[in-house]
Protein backbone atom coordinates (compact mmCIF):
# COMPACT_ATOMS: atom_id res chain seq x y z
CA UNK A 1 0.00 0.00 0.00
CA UNK A 2 2.74 2.29 0.27
CA UNK A 3 2.56 3.22 -3.47
CA UNK A 4 -0.67 4.71 -2.58
CA UNK A 5 0.67 7.79 -0.32
CA UNK A 6 0.45 10.21 -2.62
CA UNK A 7 -3.20 9.85 -3.02
CA UNK A 8 -3.91 11.73 0.87
CA UNK A 9 -3.37 15.09 -0.27
CA UNK A 10 -6.41 16.39 1.33
CA UNK A 11 -8.32 19.22 -0.55
CA UNK A 12 -8.54 22.39 1.67
CA UNK A 13 -7.53 20.89 4.68
CA UNK A 14 -6.81 23.58 6.94
CA UNK A 15 -9.53 25.02 6.22
CA UNK A 16 -11.70 22.17 7.41
CA UNK A 17 -9.26 22.06 10.43
CA UNK A 18 -10.23 25.41 11.48
CA UNK A 19 -13.74 25.47 10.33
CA UNK A 20 -14.75 22.22 12.12
CA UNK A 21 -12.62 21.88 15.19
CA UNK A 22 -12.34 25.47 15.79
CA UNK A 23 -11.10 26.05 19.65
CA UNK A 24 -12.14 22.45 19.98
CA UNK A 25 -9.38 19.43 21.09
CA UNK A 26 -11.71 16.50 21.77
CA UNK A 27 -15.36 15.05 21.43
CA UNK A 28 -16.81 12.70 18.40
CA UNK A 29 -16.58 13.01 14.83
CA UNK A 30 -17.94 11.32 11.79
CA UNK A 31 -15.81 10.98 8.63
CA UNK A 32 -18.09 9.59 5.80
CA UNK A 33 -15.34 9.51 3.18
CA UNK A 34 -12.35 8.84 4.97
CA UNK A 35 -10.65 7.74 1.87
CA UNK A 36 -6.92 7.95 1.91
CA UNK A 37 -7.27 9.54 5.37
CA UNK A 38 -5.63 12.90 4.45
CA UNK A 39 -8.80 15.11 6.36
CA UNK A 40 -8.77 12.34 9.62
CA UNK A 41 -4.86 12.75 9.54
CA UNK A 42 -5.05 16.22 9.81
CA UNK A 43 -8.23 16.46 12.22
CA UNK A 44 -6.44 14.10 14.20
CA UNK A 45 -3.67 15.48 14.93
CA UNK A 46 -5.58 18.61 16.40
CA UNK A 47 -7.74 16.42 18.84
CA UNK A 48 -6.72 14.84 22.12
CA UNK A 49 -6.44 11.17 23.50
CA UNK A 50 -10.44 10.94 24.22
CA UNK A 51 -11.62 12.12 21.03
CA UNK A 52 -13.48 9.65 18.45
CA UNK A 53 -12.98 9.39 15.16
CA UNK A 54 -15.14 7.53 13.30
CA UNK A 55 -15.78 6.76 9.44
CA UNK A 56 -16.84 5.54 6.66
CA UNK A 57 -15.52 5.05 2.96
CA UNK A 58 -17.59 2.45 0.31
CA UNK A 59 -13.96 1.42 -1.45
CA UNK A 60 -12.33 -1.53 -0.87
CA UNK A 61 -8.69 0.33 -1.76
CA UNK A 62 -9.09 3.35 0.32
CA UNK A 63 -10.82 1.18 3.23
CA UNK A 64 -8.24 -1.06 3.46
CA UNK A 65 -5.67 1.90 3.10
CA UNK A 66 -7.24 3.61 6.56
CA UNK A 67 -7.56 0.89 8.05
CA UNK A 68 -4.17 -0.36 7.42
CA UNK A 69 -3.17 3.18 8.26
CA UNK A 70 -4.83 3.80 11.29
CA UNK A 71 -4.07 0.54 13.13
CA UNK A 72 -2.49 1.73 16.00
CA UNK A 73 -4.64 4.47 16.29
CA UNK A 74 -7.31 3.69 18.90
CA UNK A 75 -9.27 7.13 18.06
CA UNK A 76 -10.25 5.87 14.75
CA UNK A 77 -12.89 3.72 14.00
CA UNK A 78 -13.77 2.61 10.29
CA UNK A 79 -16.30 1.45 8.61
CA UNK A 80 -16.87 0.23 4.55
CA UNK A 81 -20.60 1.33 4.85
CA UNK A 82 -22.12 3.76 2.40
CA UNK A 83 -22.00 7.52 4.58
CA UNK A 84 -25.74 7.32 4.50
CA UNK A 85 -25.35 4.53 7.17
CA UNK A 86 -23.92 7.32 10.06
CA UNK A 87 -26.86 6.27 12.07
CA UNK A 88 -25.93 2.68 12.06
CA UNK A 89 -22.18 4.27 12.95
CA UNK A 90 -23.39 6.31 15.74
CA UNK A 91 -25.25 3.30 17.26
CA UNK A 92 -22.72 0.91 17.19
CA UNK A 93 -20.08 2.90 19.29
CA UNK A 94 -22.61 4.20 21.28
CA UNK A 95 -22.88 8.03 20.18
CA UNK A 96 -25.48 10.35 20.83
CA UNK A 97 -24.58 13.36 18.83
CA UNK A 98 -21.55 14.40 16.99
CA UNK A 99 -19.42 17.66 16.99
CA UNK A 100 -18.09 17.21 13.95
CA UNK A 101 -19.01 15.72 10.70
CA UNK A 102 -17.18 16.28 7.40
CA UNK A 103 -17.74 14.74 3.92
CA UNK A 104 -15.51 15.22 0.95
CA UNK A 105 -17.32 13.93 -2.02
CA UNK A 106 -17.17 12.11 -4.98
CA UNK A 107 -14.28 9.96 -5.92
CA UNK A 108 -10.77 9.90 -5.37
CA UNK A 109 -7.64 10.90 -7.70
CA UNK A 110 -7.01 6.95 -7.15
CA UNK A 111 -10.12 5.90 -7.72
CA UNK A 112 -9.91 8.36 -11.30
CA UNK A 113 -6.40 6.63 -12.34
CA UNK A 114 -7.63 3.43 -11.46
CA UNK A 115 -8.25 2.31 -14.67
CA UNK A 116 -10.23 -0.94 -14.23
CA UNK A 117 -12.80 1.22 -12.33
CA UNK A 118 -14.17 2.84 -15.64
CA UNK A 119 -14.32 6.05 -14.26
CA UNK A 120 -12.22 7.59 -16.96
CA UNK A 121 -12.24 8.52 -20.20
CA UNK A 122 -8.96 8.82 -20.75
CA UNK A 123 -8.36 4.51 -20.46
CA UNK A 124 -9.84 1.99 -22.09
CA UNK A 125 -11.46 -0.14 -18.93
CA UNK A 126 -14.58 -2.34 -18.10
CA UNK A 127 -17.37 0.11 -18.47
CA UNK A 128 -18.35 -0.44 -14.50
CA UNK A 129 -17.54 2.87 -12.31
CA UNK A 130 -19.36 1.38 -9.31
CA UNK A 131 -17.33 2.60 -6.23
CA UNK A 132 -19.08 -0.22 -3.98
CA UNK A 133 -18.56 -3.41 -6.20
CA UNK A 134 -22.10 -4.91 -4.47
CA UNK A 135 -24.00 -2.59 -6.29
CA UNK A 136 -26.43 -4.14 -8.69
CA UNK A 137 -25.98 -2.11 -11.88
CA UNK A 138 -23.05 -1.01 -14.19
CA UNK A 139 -22.55 2.01 -16.22
CA UNK A 140 -22.68 -0.45 -18.90
CA UNK A 141 -26.14 -1.79 -17.82
CA UNK A 142 -27.04 1.71 -17.64
CA UNK A 143 -25.74 2.49 -21.22
CA UNK A 144 -27.34 -1.35 -23.10
CA UNK A 145 -30.82 -1.17 -21.02
CA UNK A 146 -32.08 2.32 -20.04
CA UNK A 147 -34.47 3.89 -22.99
CA UNK A 148 -33.19 6.26 -24.74
CA UNK A 149 -35.08 9.40 -22.72
CA UNK A 150 -34.03 7.59 -19.63
CA UNK A 151 -30.15 8.27 -21.10
CA UNK A 152 -31.07 11.70 -21.76
CA UNK A 153 -32.34 12.69 -18.74
CA UNK A 154 -28.72 11.15 -17.32
CA UNK A 155 -26.78 13.20 -19.73
CA UNK A 156 -28.67 16.47 -19.31
CA UNK A 157 -29.77 16.34 -15.40
CA UNK A 158 -26.39 14.87 -14.04
CA UNK A 159 -24.00 15.56 -16.94
CA UNK A 160 -25.54 19.45 -17.82
CA UNK A 161 -24.40 17.80 -21.72
CA UNK A 162 -26.52 20.18 -24.22
CA UNK A 163 -26.13 17.30 -26.43
CA UNK A 164 -27.89 15.14 -24.33
CA UNK A 165 -30.72 13.54 -26.64
CA UNK A 166 -28.28 13.00 -29.53
CA UNK A 167 -25.65 11.09 -27.84
CA UNK A 168 -28.78 8.75 -26.29
CA UNK A 169 -30.04 8.70 -29.82
CA UNK A 170 -26.46 7.76 -31.20
CA UNK A 171 -25.90 5.35 -28.09
CA UNK A 172 -29.21 3.42 -29.00
CA UNK A 173 -28.61 2.70 -32.96
CA UNK A 174 -25.27 1.58 -32.07
CA UNK A 175 -26.30 -0.94 -28.93
CA UNK A 176 -28.47 -3.02 -31.61
CA UNK A 177 -25.61 -3.70 -33.56
CA UNK A 178 -23.22 -4.42 -30.38
CA UNK A 179 -23.68 -3.97 -26.58
CA UNK A 180 -20.86 -1.39 -24.91
CA UNK A 181 -18.70 -3.58 -22.81
CA UNK A 182 -15.76 -0.99 -22.39
CA UNK A 183 -14.92 2.92 -21.66
CA UNK A 184 -13.57 3.21 -25.39
CA UNK A 185 -16.95 1.83 -26.54
CA UNK A 186 -18.34 4.97 -25.07
CA UNK A 187 -15.96 7.49 -26.02
CA UNK A 188 -16.14 6.35 -29.62
CA UNK A 189 -19.87 7.52 -29.35
CA UNK A 190 -18.90 10.77 -28.25
CA UNK A 191 -16.14 11.75 -30.87
CA UNK A 192 -18.88 10.77 -33.44
CA UNK A 193 -21.35 13.42 -31.84
CA UNK A 194 -18.97 16.27 -29.99
CA UNK A 195 -16.91 18.65 -32.67
CA UNK A 196 -13.05 17.90 -32.26
CA UNK A 197 -12.55 20.50 -29.61
CA UNK A 198 -15.11 19.59 -27.43
CA UNK A 199 -14.58 16.02 -27.06
CA UNK A 200 -12.80 16.04 -23.60
CA UNK A 201 -15.37 18.36 -22.15
CA UNK A 202 -18.21 16.32 -23.90
CA UNK A 203 -16.79 12.67 -22.42
CA UNK A 204 -16.20 14.13 -18.97
CA UNK A 205 -19.93 15.39 -18.71
CA UNK A 206 -21.10 12.27 -20.16
CA UNK A 207 -19.02 10.22 -17.58
CA UNK A 208 -19.48 12.47 -14.55
CA UNK A 209 -23.30 11.50 -15.50
CA UNK A 210 -22.83 7.85 -15.25
CA UNK A 211 -21.17 7.66 -12.41
CA UNK A 212 -23.75 9.78 -10.23
CA UNK A 213 -26.53 7.56 -11.33
CA UNK A 214 -24.42 4.65 -11.17
CA UNK A 215 -23.68 5.08 -7.28
CA UNK A 216 -26.95 7.40 -6.58
CA UNK A 217 -24.80 9.89 -5.88
CA UNK A 218 -27.03 12.76 -5.37
CA UNK A 219 -29.75 10.71 -3.81
CA UNK A 220 -27.27 9.60 -1.18
CA UNK A 221 -26.14 13.31 -0.19
CA UNK A 222 -30.08 14.02 0.12
CA UNK A 223 -30.16 11.48 2.93
CA UNK A 224 -26.55 11.98 4.60
CA UNK A 225 -27.62 15.63 5.25
CA UNK A 226 -31.08 14.30 6.39
CA UNK A 227 -29.80 11.70 8.99
CA UNK A 228 -26.22 14.01 9.70
CA UNK A 229 -28.02 17.50 10.95
CA UNK A 230 -30.25 15.97 13.69
CA UNK A 231 -26.98 13.92 14.92
CA UNK A 232 -25.04 17.08 15.34
CA UNK A 233 -24.65 18.35 18.99
CA UNK A 234 -25.59 21.94 19.12
CA UNK A 235 -22.45 23.73 19.00
CA UNK A 236 -21.41 20.85 16.55
CA UNK A 237 -20.25 21.58 12.62
CA UNK A 238 -21.08 19.79 9.40
CA UNK A 239 -18.55 20.27 6.63
CA UNK A 240 -19.05 18.99 3.02
CA UNK A 241 -16.65 19.26 0.23
CA UNK A 242 -17.94 19.33 -3.43
CA UNK A 243 -16.63 18.93 -6.82
CA UNK A 244 -19.77 19.71 -9.09
CA UNK A 245 -22.26 22.61 -9.03
CA UNK A 246 -25.19 19.54 -8.87
CA UNK A 247 -23.99 18.42 -5.19
CA UNK A 248 -22.95 22.16 -4.18
CA UNK A 249 -26.17 23.17 -5.08
CA UNK A 250 -27.67 20.28 -2.88
CA UNK A 251 -25.45 21.42 0.00
CA UNK A 252 -26.22 25.14 -0.09
CA UNK A 253 -29.94 24.23 -0.30
CA UNK A 254 -30.50 21.88 2.71
CA UNK A 255 -28.41 24.37 4.64
CA UNK A 256 -30.10 27.53 3.76
CA UNK A 257 -33.44 25.42 4.52
CA UNK A 258 -32.30 24.45 7.76
CA UNK A 259 -31.33 28.13 8.82
CA UNK A 260 -34.66 28.92 8.36
CA UNK A 261 -37.35 29.77 11.14
CA UNK A 262 -40.57 29.56 9.29
CA UNK A 263 -41.24 28.48 5.83
CA UNK A 264 -44.88 29.72 6.09
CA UNK A 265 -46.48 31.23 2.87
CA UNK A 266 -45.45 35.22 2.51
CA UNK A 267 -48.74 36.81 3.55
CA UNK A 268 -48.98 34.96 6.73
CA UNK A 269 -49.91 36.46 9.44
CA UNK A 270 -48.94 34.07 12.06
CA UNK A 271 -46.48 31.42 11.52
CA UNK A 272 -48.22 28.07 11.41
CA UNK A 273 -45.68 25.55 9.87
CA UNK A 274 -43.68 24.54 12.93
CA UNK A 275 -40.39 25.07 11.38
CA UNK A 276 -37.29 24.97 13.91
CA UNK A 277 -34.35 26.31 12.94
CA UNK A 278 -31.34 24.02 13.39
CA UNK A 279 -28.47 25.28 11.82
CA UNK A 280 -26.31 28.43 11.37
CA UNK A 281 -24.38 28.39 8.03
CA UNK A 282 -20.88 29.35 8.77
CA UNK A 283 -19.71 30.24 5.28
CA UNK A 284 -22.15 32.30 3.18
CA UNK A 285 -19.91 31.68 0.30
CA UNK A 286 -17.79 28.44 -0.52
CA UNK A 287 -14.60 28.59 0.71
CA UNK A 288 -12.22 27.76 -2.17
CA UNK A 289 -8.45 26.36 -2.67
CA UNK A 290 -5.44 29.06 -2.41
CA UNK A 291 -3.42 30.05 -4.69
CA UNK A 292 -0.58 27.94 -3.14
CA UNK A 293 -3.35 24.86 -2.97
CA UNK A 294 -4.46 24.86 -6.59
CA UNK A 295 -0.62 25.00 -7.55
CA UNK A 296 0.29 21.53 -6.09
CA UNK A 297 -3.33 20.03 -5.78
CA UNK A 298 -5.55 19.95 -8.96
CA UNK A 299 -7.95 18.61 -7.88
CA UNK A 300 -8.68 21.36 -5.36
CA UNK A 301 -9.73 23.12 -8.36
CA UNK A 302 -13.14 22.75 -8.37
CA UNK A 303 -13.84 22.29 -4.72
CA UNK A 304 -16.37 23.96 -2.74
CA UNK A 305 -16.63 23.78 0.89
CA UNK A 306 -19.55 24.57 2.84
CA UNK A 307 -20.20 24.84 7.29
CA UNK A 308 -22.33 25.05 8.99
CA UNK A 309 -23.32 25.22 12.83
CA UNK A 310 -25.95 23.13 14.54
CA UNK A 311 -27.71 25.35 16.71
C1 LIG B 1 -12.52 12.58 -2.37
S1 LIG B 1 -12.30 11.04 -1.67
C2 LIG B 1 -12.02 11.38 0.03
C3 LIG B 1 -10.59 11.66 0.36
C4 LIG B 1 -10.32 11.79 1.83
N1 LIG B 1 -11.03 12.91 2.41
C5 LIG B 1 -8.85 11.90 2.09
O1 LIG B 1 -8.42 12.96 2.59
O2 LIG B 1 -8.12 10.95 1.83
C6 LIG B 1 -13.92 10.49 -1.62
C7 LIG B 1 -14.08 9.12 -1.00
O3 LIG B 1 -15.44 8.98 -0.67
C8 LIG B 1 -15.86 7.67 -0.93
N2 LIG B 1 -17.31 7.77 -1.10
C9 LIG B 1 -17.99 8.39 -2.08
N3 LIG B 1 -19.32 8.31 -1.85
C10 LIG B 1 -19.46 7.64 -0.69
C11 LIG B 1 -20.58 7.26 0.09
N4 LIG B 1 -21.83 7.53 -0.31
N5 LIG B 1 -20.37 6.61 1.24
C12 LIG B 1 -19.10 6.33 1.66
N6 LIG B 1 -18.00 6.65 0.95
C13 LIG B 1 -18.18 7.30 -0.20
C14 LIG B 1 -15.09 7.26 -2.15
O4 LIG B 1 -14.95 5.87 -2.20
C15 LIG B 1 -13.75 7.97 -1.92
O5 LIG B 1 -12.82 7.12 -1.29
Amino acid sequence: MELLTNYHIPVLAEEVKNCLLQERHSGTFFDGTVGFGGHAEVLLSGLDEKAIYTGTDVDDTAFKYSTEKFLNESRFRGYQYNFTKINAVANIEGIEGYDGIIADLGVSSFQLDDASAGFTFREDAPLDMRMQKTLSKTAADIVNKYKEEELSHIFFTYGEERASRKISKFIVEQRERKAFATTGDLLEIIRKVAPVPYINKTAQRVFQALRIAVNDELENLKIFLDRAIPLLNRGGRIAVISFHSLEDRIVKDVFKYEEKSCVCAPGIPICVCGKVQRLKVITKKPVTASGAELKINRRSRSAKLRVAERI
